[in-house]
C-alpha cells in the first residue's frame, strides 16, 4: 500500500496534494475503514469553525478520538477570535498548544494566514472557495461503488460553489471526467477551472455547461449541493426559480448511466436541489458518503501527523 508522506503539511486546497498523494490517501482511508490499518496518535485537534457544521465537526472529532487523541472546540463565540483578536496572533498561540487545527471560515485568504503563522498542520474544513475534505470522502465513496475512479464521469448540478471547485480539482486529479452544469451567472470560478485543467490526468475532460440534460447523459455520478451556501441565506428564495432546472430528480437520473449513483454533501433541501425520491431511492449513496467523511479525515490526520 502506498502511504503518502504528508507529515507536517497543510491541506488548504485539494491541489496541495499531488494526484498520487491523493489516491494513496484514499487507499489509506479504505484500509482504515476495513480495519486493516490501526494507527494511533495521542494528538490534540483544534476545531475553529466560524460557520455551522454537523458532519465535519462530528466526523473530525470522532476520527481523532478513534486515533487516540483529543479535540478542543474553539467556538469563535467563546474565544477571543470572536472579539477581533487578529488571526496572526491567534495562529501563533494555538500553534503552541495544539498538534493539528481544522478551520471552517469564509475567506480562503484568512485560512492561508492561519497556516502561514502556525507550524502545525492546518486543514481546510470548508471555505467559500473550497471544501477539500468533503471531496476526499466523495472520491472514496465513488471508488467503493465502481472499484475505480479513472475514466468515470461525474456531473455536478447547481451552484458553482466551494464544493464544485474542490470536485473540479479532485476529479481532474483522479482522472475522472467532470461536467459542471449551472445557471449562466453561477458558473465556477474560471481560475479554479483553469487550475483543474492544468492538474488533470491525460485524457480527462472538464466541461462547464448550462444545459443540465446534456451534462448528465451517460454520467456515472450525479452530484448536487445547496443552491445558497452558508452566508448567502438572503439570496436563497430568489435563486429557487433560477436553479429549478438543475434539480436532481428521477427524470434526470433516468438520463444518466443505468448504474449511476446520486451524491449530496448535505445538508440537503428536499424538493429544491434534490427530490425526495432520489435522496431516499436505490441510487442514493448519500449516507455512505457522509460516513466516509470520518474515514477520509482520519486518514488525512494520521498522514499529516506522521502516524502511519
Ligand atoms: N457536508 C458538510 O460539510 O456538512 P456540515 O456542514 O454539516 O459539516
Ligand atoms: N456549499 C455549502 C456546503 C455545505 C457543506 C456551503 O458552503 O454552505
Amino acid at each position: 500500500m502506498g502511504i503518502p508522506n504528508l507529515k507536517g503539511r497543510d491541506l488548504l486546497s485539494l491541489a496541495d496534494l499531488t494526484p498520487t498523494e491523493m489516491t494513496d490517501l484514499l487507499t489509506v482511508a479504505q484500509a482504515l475503514k476495513q480495519g486493516e490499518l490501526r494507527p494511533t496518535c495521542a494528538s490534540v485537534l483544534g476545531l475553529l469553525f466560524y460557520k455551522a457544521s454537523t458532519r465535519t465537526r462530528v466526523s473530525f472529532s470522532v476520527a481523532m478520538y478513534q486515533l487516540g487523541g483529543q479535540v478542543i472546540d474553539l467556538n469563535p463565540k467563546v474565544t477571543q477570535v470572536g472579539r477581533g483578536e487578529p488571526i496572526i496572533d491567534t495562529a501563533r498561540v494555538l500553534d503552541r498548544y495544539l498538534d493539528i487545527l481544522a478551520i471552517r471560515t469564509f475567506a480562503q485568504a484568512d485560512l492561508e494566514t492561519f497556516a502561514n503563522y502556525a507550524e502545525i498542520p492546518v486543514i481546510n474544513a470548508l471555505t467559500d472557495l473550497e471544501h477539500p475534505c468533503q471531496i476526499l470522502a466523495d472520491l472514496l465513496t465513488i471508488q467503493e461503488e465502481f472499484d475505480t475512479l479513472q475514466g468515470l464521469t461525474l456531473t455536478y448540478l447547481g451552484d458553482g460553489n466551494n464544493v464544485a471547485h474542490s470536485l473540479l480539482l479532485g476529479c481532474a486529479m483522479a482522472g475522472m471526467h467532470i461536467n459542471v452544469a449551472t445557471p449562466a451567472d453561477y458558473a465556477p470560478d474560471p481560475a479554479v477551472v483553469q487550475q483543474a485543467q492544468s492538474l488533470a490526468l491525460p485524457g480527462t475532460k472538464i466541461q462547464i455547461l448550462t444545459d443540465a440534460e446534456a451534462a448528465v447523459a451517460g454520467a456515472h455520478v450525479l452530484y448536487t449541493d445547496v443552491w445558497a451556501s452558508m452566508g448567502q441565506e438572503d439570496l436563497a428564495a430568489a435563486r429557487i426559480p433560477i436553479f429549478a432546472p438543475y434539480q436532481i430528480n428521477e427524470a434526470l437520473m433516468a438520463q444518466a448511466d443505468p448504474g449511476a449513483i446520486a451524491l449530496h454533501c448535505l445538508p440537503a433541501h428536499r424538493g429544491e436541489e434534490i427530490s425526495e425520491g432520489v435522496m431516499e431511492g436505490p441510487q442514493s449513496r448519500i449516507w455512505d458518503q457522509a460516513e466516509n467523511r470520518m474515514h477520509a479525515q482520519k486518514a488525512l490526520m494520521a498522514c499529516l501527523l506522521g502516524a502511519v
